[in-house]
């Protein structure tokens, strides 16, 4: 049977110097050299297949694991502004299971999803301030340059009685600060991901969010990311703003 109707692709037999399939109408000559290349470049490509499909799938396991860690913070039916969203898997999750309304924000376009999603410059966030109930920071604040101005604009963002909440890598003792390292080493490898901010220990972290005009409501000890052993030990921050406010600058 002819390949075309039966809308199968043709087997194609590379011979070195010309290449032919089952069906006369397919046959296709292509030089010697490129054949031995595509030949040579098969096992890298099928290679680079699977690494890109376990980062699919520890993408959604992300997902999961921090839809998990902040369920108890997001009320049904919230609005929710994703802070360095990525994927934005977990806005899917947060839209699908718990009615909120999302918008994933992020510095680059990774999106896979069909949710509202915005690029900005990792610095002013383009919303209008108090209108939201739950801004999330997730594995977000070591990647910024600076992480003081996305604390301030989360604070300015956030409706009175809202919630923001960070999760970081642990680096609190030198075992943890090994892991958190070692994965993002891992992590650049295979997306190219860069860290452009710092680790801090918790304590560091607790000072930030003071200055930035939030009183620490929680800090809540999540484990292995992925429940990994190998991977960072991570800490829920629950942040919500201090009764006494900063000045904060005006945006447009
Ligand atoms: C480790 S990923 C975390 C993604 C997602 N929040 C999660 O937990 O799966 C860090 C994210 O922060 C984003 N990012 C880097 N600098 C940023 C900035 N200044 N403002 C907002 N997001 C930033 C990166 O593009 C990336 O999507």
């Amino acid at each position: 049977m002819n390949p075309v109707q039966s809308n199968l692709p043709p087997t194609i037999i590379e011979t070195g110097d010309r290449q032919s399939s089952d069906s006369a109408t397919t046959i296709q000559i292509i030089p010697a050299k490129k054949a031995a290349r595509r030949r040579r470049m098969r096992p890298i490509q099928s290679l680079n297949d699977k690494i890109q499909k376990a980062s699919e799938r520890i993408e959604k396991e992300r997902a999961e694991f921090n839809f998990r860690s902040i369920q108890a913070f997001v009320p049904v039916g919230s609005r929710v502004l994703d802070v360095g969203a990525w994927s934005c898997y977990l806005g899917q999750m947060l839209r699908d299971r718990l009615q909120c309304e999302v918008l994933s924000l992020d510095v680059v376009d990774a999106n896979k999803t069909d949710m509202p999603f915005q690029v900005f410059d990792g610095k002013v966030l383009p919303v209008e301030s108090g209108s939201f109930d739950v801004v999330l920071l997730l594995y977000v604040l070591h990647h910024a340059a600076e992480d003081h101005p996305l604390l301030e604009e989360a604070h300015r963002v956030l409706r009175d009685g809202g919630l923001v909440l960070v999760a970081e890598d642990s680096i609190d003792g030198l075992w943890n600060k090994i892991l958190t390292i070692g994965f993002h080493l891992y992590l650049w490898l295979v997306t190219r991901m860069t860290c452009d901010g710092k680790f801090r220990t918790t304590p560091e972290w607790r000072q930030r969010f003071q200055a930035a005009g939030f009183t620490l409501h929680q800090t809540l000890p999540l484990g292995h990311h992925l429940r990994r052993v190998l991977w960072p030990n991570n800490v829920l921050f629950v942040l919500e703003k201090s009764s006494a406010t900063i000045p904060r600058r005006s945006t447009s």
